[in-house]
């Protein structure tokens, strides 16, 4: 949820992790702060609101350190404030720590350090412990003394530690947190996220659960939980560092949104051979395997739980195997029916999605085969799965989710098909035509965001309005959801999707004069009970924005306005559907003056449970 960076080396300390801050501002964005080494002892500076804030503070000062943590805040435990802000120390500020994650024992850990130990607590957080904990176990060695501090905590994090009598190093430690170490020359760096590293680095180190780190600025060690030193392989980052910027867009999310006919078009072709067919190197899903597979359980979080639908809609049809699509927060609780004959498919972009990963391990657990459809490279997701599908949608900044949706999307079609196509319980013509008509999506994507204007015309209308109702049926319903989901956490609109035939069961009482519905008509077969469903609404006063394929155009009749996708097979629709719907929520947004890319009380990637 939040962001950490810290930097060992010859430079300018604190740009540099200001810098490495701000790539991490999306992770979390209510408070800021930075701790410095400096002349024997530890400078800290820390601020309620934005990394522009903290930077405004530290204008006049010069800090001339070559050691030092940042970190920018997404509030769990006590509301932003300057106190609550990181870097937290120990009394008599020795040493400042960085933390992600949570505390879970915070309360005990508190109550003992006050009562046994008479510290006294500056600030509301689980994490103000570690900084306490590890000045109690400080006996001139800050690696000791965080491997003591570890031992006494319960749950999450990842965790970055500076000493102020040991200024030549920093040390870092993992557990269900993400940490990344960068390799530099004669420097270092940690981080929760490689977007932070990408100006200074490439050799990355991905530190595994319950790892502790040592950098000084010549060096880095890794630990395991027993304190042997462990060899890492250099991951090297091959995307770009621009993959990182907006590149002249005004934000993140239209860039991503614009990115999407490239996303789906990789993340399609590098699962194809050469003669067309799909295949899933490195995934080692036999005939065998899924003969013995009677269920598949979806299990995401918001947009990628949205994908799930789609996924089982796919995978029913051309696999025949049935699915439940769950949310990663139920999931975990409600005793699910899982065991060896299982395939557990877990859907996340960041790949650290606390309830994802939490439901993952109670699947396997329970004896189930775990896929993941990832698009972070060795992100937890896909360290603890049995096999990995990555979306190959590039760094994805903007906390809304787009490019990595649709990318998320062409995995579940190919995942279905090539299921399909080991039962054998699919045609081949019918393979080849989804497939073709897959790889036709590009294009038909790049050609429709030329006519993005249209959509923000529309946006123009209807910006004011204080809520919305997404409807559709079969695939249109995850479409819905998703239409709906954007719209409410880019402009804070009101907005309710629901299955358009169960529509008169209830919501329909909420329909009136004017109440905006978007109704998704893109489905061939099910396309006249949908101009049902909107006679229904229209009966009753709404505003109907309808979205079709371009051919259908009976629609006109009844939407007050229509939003024409490109004509394509009902199966792939939901993959041009979405994208309308993102830029109407993007340009309501706009217009409303939301900060878009940052919307209020959300992060990126939920960490916390
Ligand atoms: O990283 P994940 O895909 O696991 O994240 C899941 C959700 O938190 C995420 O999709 C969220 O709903 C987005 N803000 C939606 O735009």
């Amino acid at each position: 949820m939040c962001g950490i960076v810290g930097y060992i080396g010859n430079e300018n300390a604190c740009d540099i992790i200001i810098d490495g801050l701000k790539k991490l501002e999306y992770r979390g964005y209510d408070s800021a702060g930075i701790a410095l080494y400096k002349e024997g002892k530890i400078q800290v500076r820390k601020y309620k609101g934005r990394i522009a804030n903290l930077e405004e503070h530290l204008k006049n000062e010069v800090f001339d350190s070559h050691v030092g943590i940042g970190h920018t805040r997404w509030a769990t435990h006590g509301a932003p404030s300057d106190e609550n802000a990181h870097p937290h120390t120990n009394g008599d500020s020795t040493i400042a720590i960085v933390h992600n994650g949570i505390i879970e024992n915070f309360v005990k850990l508190r109550e003992w350090l006050e009562t046994e130990h008479q510290v006294t607590f500056r600030s509301e957080t689980d994490s103000e412990v570690i900084a306490h904990l590890i000045g109690l176990y400080y006996e001139g060695d800050l690696l000791e003394a965080v491997y003591k501090a570890t031992e006494k905590m319960e749950g999450a994090y990842a965790i970055g530690a500076i000493a102020a009598a040991e200024p030549d190093r920093i040390v870092a430690v993992r557990k269900d947190s993400p940490l990344v170490v960068g390799l530099g020359e004669d420097c270092n760096f940690i981080a929760s996220d490689i977007p932070a590293l990408l100006k200074h680095v490439r050799k990355i180190y991905l530190i595994e659960n319950n790892e502790t780190v040592l950098l000084t600025k010549d060096q880095v060690k890794i630990f395991d939980q027993n304190r042997k030193e462990v060899k890492r392989e250099v991951f090297h980052v091959t995307w770009d560092a621009d993959a990182a910027e907006k590149e002249g867009y005004d934000h993140f999310m239209l860039k991503e949104i614009h990115e999407q006919p490239k996303g789906i078009y990789e993340t399609l072709t590098r699962r194809l051979d050469e003669s067309g067919k799909i295949a899933l190197d490195g995934i080692s899903l036999s005939k065998e395997d899924l003969d013995r597979i009677d269920k598949v359980y979806i299990v995401a979080c918001g947009t990628a739980y949205h994908a799930g639908l789609v996924g089982k809609y796919a995978i029913e049809k051309f696999a025949h195997i049935p699915v439940e699509v769950d949310i990663a927060s139920e999931f975990r609780y409600r005793d699910p029916f899982v065991n060896d004959r299982t395939l557990f498919i877990a859907v996340s972009q960041s790949g650290e999605t606390l309830d994802t990963l939490a439901a993952l391990r109670e699947a396997k657990k329970k004896g189930a085969r775990i896929l993941s459809v990832v698009n972070v490279v060795g992100s937890s997701v896909a360290r603890e799965s049995d096999d990995v599908f990555y979306t190959w949608a590039g760094p994805e900044i903007a906390v809304a989710s787009t490019k990595a949706y649709t990318t998320q999307l062409v995995c579940m079609y190919l995942i279905a098909l090539y299921m399909a196509q080991l039962k054998g319980v699919i045609a081949q013509e019918e393979y080849r035509r989804i497939l073709e008509e897959l790889k036709a999506v590009p294009d038909k994507l790049r050609e429709f965001l030329k006519k993005e204007k249209s959509i923000e015309e529309l946006a123009k209308k209807q910006y004011k309005r204080e809520s919305a109702f997404f409807i559709g049926r079969g695939a249109d319903v995850g479409i819905s959801y998703e239409g709906s989901l954007k719209l409410k956490e880019v402009s804070y609109i009101n907005s309710f999707a629901i299955a358009a035939g169960e529509l008169k069961h209830g919501t329909i009482a909420l329909i009136e004069q004017d109440t905006l519905v978007v109704a998704l008509a893109t489905q061939d077969q099910l396309y006249d009970k949908m101009l049902s469903n909107i006679q229904e609404v229209k009966a009753r006063g709404a505003y109907v924005i309808g979205i079709a394929k371009a051919s259908n155009r009976e629609i006109e009749k009844q939407a007050n306005d229509v939003i024409y996708i490109p004509d394509c097979a009902d199966e792939v629709a939901p993959l041009l559907a979405v994208v309308p719907l993102q830029l109407l929520a993007y340009y309501i947004a706009k217009l409303r003056g939301c900060d878009i890319d940052k919307p209020k009380n959300l992060a990126k990637s939920v960490t916390v449970e």
